[in-house]
């Protein structure tokens, strides 16, 4: 069986290629560039050459494959609202299925876009925000719309802060403006929490969904339901030797920037559904512990 990869050279699709490989499959993935060529091919995967910008160059991905995993985005967060609706664009051509198919289409969408019911943490049965309130949503909604429209087998993977010792989802981000600020910085008590996952249970938790996952389903690859924004800012604080301390809500723009409203809020989420429906047990280490060991908090 082949599988078609998009950001097959990102952060996740670099350990996504091997969980696959390894597990018996074909990977075609997509690439922009020579030296992500040269990766793929030594990851022993085949390259599709192509782009996001290219829809023709994601059609041909996926008519030559038996499932899609859709990673790749564009990161640029100054152009977030274009680059979420260029996705859309991007999973309507990823979605367009011989009629009759029954070929996987794993979408990547985010916990952090999901809001409880109960205030309890995030469940997969949960609704996201609208694009109008954040543009990232673009993605899910054109996957809900494909599912509506039946055909091939969508399904959508929500991600908390997926972590190893070399990148931890919006945390790196944090580091960066500590390192910028001379200091760390939490808002209130810092009880708010962020979901997380070690990168290799999110990537076998891709696999299982591709093999046993169901049309139309949401899943969350949350290995920890929240971890305290708190907790966070002491090890990197910690790590950095950097004074940690509370700021008002009112302080946070200044300090945050564009992520204020999200350093915020509580984002915690559940995994129960997913866990069940896909037997998948997450086993790598927690946030805290990579962050005690991280590469990018070195001084
Ligand atoms: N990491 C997390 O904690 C996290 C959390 C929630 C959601 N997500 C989502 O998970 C997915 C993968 O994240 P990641 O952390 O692996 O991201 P990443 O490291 O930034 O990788 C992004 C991938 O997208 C590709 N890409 C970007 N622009 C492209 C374009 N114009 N044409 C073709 N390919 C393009 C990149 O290719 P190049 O190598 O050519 O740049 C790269 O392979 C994304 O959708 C992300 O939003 C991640």
């Amino acid at each position: 069986m082949r599988v078609f990869v998009t950001g097959a050279t990102g952060f996740i699709g670099c350990a996504l290629v091997p969980e696959l490989i390894n597990a018996g499959y074909q990977v075609l993935g997509l690439t922009r560039s020579e030296a992500g060529a040269k990766s793929l091919a030594a990851a022993g995967a085949e390259v599709h050459r192509g782009s996001l910008e290219d829809l023709e160059s994601l059609k041909g991905g996926a008519a030559k494959s038996d499932a899609v995993i859709h990673l790749a985005f564009n990161h640029d967060f100054s152009n977030l609202k274009q680059n979420s609706e260029d996705d859309r664009k991007v999973i309507e051509t990823l979605g367009e299925v011989p009629a009759g198919s029954d070929r996987p289409l794993i979408i990547t969408s985010g916990t952090g876009l999901v809001r409880s019911k109960t205030g309890a943490p995030a469940v997969e049965t949960d609704d996201h925000v609208s694009s109008a309130e954040f543009p990232r949503a673009a993605s899910e909604e054109a996957a809900e719309a494909l599912i509506a429209k039946g055909g091939g087998r969508v399904m959508v993977m929500r991600l908390p802060q997926v972590h190893d010792t070399s990148k931890q989802g919006r945390i790196t981000l944090h580091i960066q403006t500590a390192r910028q600020q001379g200091r760390v910085a939490y808002v209130g008590e810092g009880k708010n929490r962020l979901p997380a996952v070690h990168l290799s249970d999110a990537v076998r938790l891709y696999r299982l969904a591709l093999e046993k996952g169901q049309a139309g389903a949401r899943y969350h690859a949350v290995a920890e339901e929240g971890v305290a924004l708190r907790d966070i800012a002491e090890v990197i604080g910690a790590r950095l030797k950097m004074p940690v301390e509370s700021i008002t809500a009112e302080e946070a723009p200044k300090y945050f920037g564009w992520m204020a409203h999200l350093a915020m809020i509580d984002l915690a989420a559940s995994s129960a559904l997913t866990r069940e429906r896909l037997g998948w047990r997450p086993v790598g280490p927690g946030l805290i512990a990579d962050l005690e060991r991280a590469h990018n908090l070195e001084i």
